[in-house]
């Protein structure tokens, strides 16, 4: 019989690589990200395991790329039963997508949004889809405005695409695009999950994990640094803290959602218990909103 599929974006690094190491052997791991080199040291992993995996490269900030790697895994022509849309980037500089998109917004939403649009029709019956988003979308979550965030500053979908985002936010650059993507990331899963009652679409937020890439891309070399070293009394305890997770825990729980949950629409904190999204995100009308602006979006722009 032909071994069933299951898709890992992001799987390169952090929590992402994680999950994709996490998949079962007699299940197919179709790795996406970036950089072929990245990719095919982690099939090399899966391998070494006793596992199979597959690579597709893809840029999630081009909606082109997207359109190309949905193609390629099409092609592949194996039963796709998971689809851990994991992928994303935080960055303090500002930057446009090649659609001329903001760059967060494009990479963490439009791109995965499209993917799992052109991959639905294409899923088993019972296939299940995470997302993994982030309580900072929240402007309550004590957690996160203490580190600066001020919650999703949504406007409009082509707003947001534009880079911009609702007065009264973040001081720190890159925070409100961040946030925001991330609101429309689980505005996705729950609207999604209404509409296709046959598959298991769930989000994750899976806490505050250390030692992964995020945001450290365009830091400077002793942020870096400390993000990468300093933090490494925290990652130990991080299990044990509540909002704080590790990257393997986190990938854990990916692998989980993306394998194995019975529930549907629901969204999972890092430990694996149910939690409540922002009030906003509990307002149906307000995803389903948010979910019709992005199509609308989509249809108009060529790529
Ligand atoms: N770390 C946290 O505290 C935290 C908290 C809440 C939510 N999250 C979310 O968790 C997810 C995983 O993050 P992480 O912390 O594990 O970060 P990470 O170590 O930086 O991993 C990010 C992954 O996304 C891929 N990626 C980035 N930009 C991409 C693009 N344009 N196209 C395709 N792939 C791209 C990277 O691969 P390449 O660079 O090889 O392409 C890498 O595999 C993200 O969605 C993040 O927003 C993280």
């Amino acid at each position: 019989m032909m071994k069933q599929a299951i898709i890992i974006t992001g799987a390169t690094s952090g929590m992402g690589r994680y999950a994709a190491r996490n998949v079962a052997n007699d299940k197919i791991t179709i790795l996406v990200a970036r950089n072929q080199d990245k990719l095919n040291d982690v099939k090399e992993e899966i391998t070494a395991q006793g596992g199979t995996a597959e690579t597709i490269v893809c840029d999630f900030s081009d909606l082109a790329s997207v359109k190309r790697a949905a193609a390629e895994i099409k092609a592949l022509g194996l039963p796709i039963v998971g689809l851990a849309n994991n992928a994303g980037i935080q960055t303090s500089s500002t930057a446009k997508s090649k659609q001329g998109f903001d760059l967060t917004f494009a990479t963490n939403y439009l791109g995965p949004f499209l993917l799992t649009t052109l991959l639905l029709p294409n899923l088993e019956v019972g296939a299940r889809v995470e997302f993994t988003a982030s309580a900072v979308e929240d402007p309550d979550r004590k957690f996160a405005t203490r580190a600066g965030f001020r919650g999703s500053r949504l406007v409009t979908v082509a707003d947001a695409a534009q880079g911009i985002y609702r007065k009264g936010g973040s001081t720190t650059a890159g925070f409100d695009a961040y946030a925001t993507s991330k609101q429309c990331v689980l505005a996705a899963s729950l609207v999604l999950a209404k509409e296709n009652p046959a598959l298991k679409i769930n989000a994750l937020e899976p806490g505050m994990t250390l030692g992964t890439n995020l945001g450290i891309s365009d830091a400077n070399a002793v942020l870096k640094f400390v993000l990468k070293y300093g933090t490494k009394p925290l990652q130990w305890l991080s299990p044990l803290l509540k909002n704080f997770s590790t990257p393997r825990v986190a990938g854990k729980l990916i692998s989980k959602i993306v394998t194995s949950v019975d529930e549907t629409g629901a969204y999972f904190d890092e430990k694996g218990g149910l939690m409540q999204p922002s009030v906003q995100m509990q307002d149906p009308e307000y995803a389903q909103e948010i979910v019709a602006q992005t199509r609308a979006l989509l249809q108009e722009v060529e790529y």
